[in-house]
């Protein structure tokens, strides 16, 4: 076992955990909750700060800058406009009245726009610009859309570490440590799931620009530290791939157990013809596992009940999703029951449609699943089968 490497002196951890967030962007479960990692880079002439973190913490950021010993702050570093990181900028503008943001040109209108930063105290940066801070260069690679249009990655060539803001994050408190990647790997599923999924494609090639650089230490704006950068980007990459085979996401709903005993039943018949798949429960709004689920899914089956003349909010709630997460999945299907009206249900069927799914005729029942309702299950199987579960067939 190689000895862990010993952290760069020129950078400290100034970010703040906040173990008790339950909830982020108000959909998204956190279990340990997060953290805002803001990093003081400190060369021989000037200091930078890269990030800072949520706006009701600011106090906290400026007690971890004076633990650090830092009195001047010549540069604070934008790498995103997000307010979890953005959000103190005013604050550490007030009181560093000398220190000069440095970030993009878009970035700065948006700063402007949301936080009210004055454009006469931003240093704007391209790609590929560089900040001397004696010692230590800060080198700026814009990458947009991971996960906004205006994010960008921040280089440190003299430590070969990379501030890469939401890139490579996780929803975790750490102390401002790293840990290793099997402590981290599962939060940092359901970050990318929830977060980076729909921008898969801009992932990959800017992946392909974070190998080149050959990063010893990444430092994201969420959760621990990479000191060990291998298994996080072949994670990311096999992430951003999407499906290499068939796969059925069953995602489910179901008050009184009819809409459970058509998915089963599909389940069933989906095992026996060695079709791969998953079931997840998404009753009471749980998003995580099926965003995660669906980062590989060929197709998609939605099993709701109707619930108040309309398919339940949780199968609503799921369709919305698709529409930001734009799941590589190409085929689609509802399962559903009813008491007195299939229209709804029907209804939900056609709105597969407009996230652009193929979507296969639903398998619907009044209540309990009937005898025909058999039939009805196998054929669709079949025509999964047929269709490879959508795999490969566009
Ligand atoms: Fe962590 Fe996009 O902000």
């Amino acid at each position: 076992m190689t000895e862990p490497q010993a952290w760069p002196t020129a950078i400290s951890w100034v970010g703040v955990d906040h173990p008790e967030r339950r909830v982020f962007d108000e959909l998204i479960p956190l279990s340990e909750g997060t953290s805002y990692n803001a990093w003081v880079v400190r060369g021989a002439t000037h200091t930078a700060l890269v990030d800072t973190v949520e706006p009701e913490f600011s106090n906290r950021l400026f007690a971890r800058l004076a633990d650090a010993g830092v009195t001047r702050l010549d540069y604070v570093v934008c790498s995103h406009a997000e307010q979890d990181h953005s959000g103190s900028l005013p604050a550490v503008l007030a009181r560093y009245p000398e220190a000069r943001v440095v970030t993009n040109r878009r970035c700065a209108d948006m700063l402007h726009d949301l936080l009210e930063v004055p454009h006469e105290r931003v240093q704007v940066v391209a790609d590929g610009d560089s900040l001397d801070l004696g010692g230590r260069t800060l080198r700026f690679l814009m990458t947009p859309w991971v996960h906004w249009p205006e994010t960008m990655l921040t280089w440190c060539a003299e430590d070969r570490a990379l501030f890469s803001c939401d890139f490579f994050g996780a929803h975790l408190p750490c102390e401002g440590v790293a840990r290793e990647w099997a402590a981290i790997a599962e939060a940092a599923h359901l970050y990318y799931a929830t977060i980076m999924a729909p921008f898969g494609n801009h992932v990959k090639k800017h992946l392909a620009r974070v190998r080149e650089l050959d990063p010893r230490w990444i430092f994201p704006s969420h959760g621990p530290a990479h000191a060990d950068p291998a298994p996080v980007l072949a994670a990311h990459q096999a992430w951003a791939s999407g499906p290499t085979g068939p796969k059925v996401l069953l995602a489910y709903v179901s008050m009184h157990g009819s809409t459970r005993l058509l998915v089963q039943g599909l389940a069933e018949r989906l095992a026996t013809r060695g079709v791969p798949h998953v079931v997840v429960d998404i009753g009471g709004f749980q998003v995580g596992q099926l965003a995660i689920e669906l980062l590989d899914a060929s197709m998609l089956v939605l099993g709701a009940p109707n619930v108040l003349n309309a398919p339940h909010p949780a199968a609503l709630l799921a369709v919305a999703l698709l529409a930001g997460l734009k799941p590589k999945a190409t085929l689609a299907a509802v399962l559903g029951s009813y008491g007195w009206n299939d229209k709804p249900l029907e209804d939900l069927s056609a709105s597969l449609a407009s996230a652009k799914l193929e979507v296969l005729p639903p398998v619907l029942t009044k209540g309990l699943p009937k005898p025909e309702t058999a039939g009805q299950l196998d054929a669709l199987a079949d025509e999964i089968v047929r269709r490879n579960a959508g795999f490969a067939t566009t």
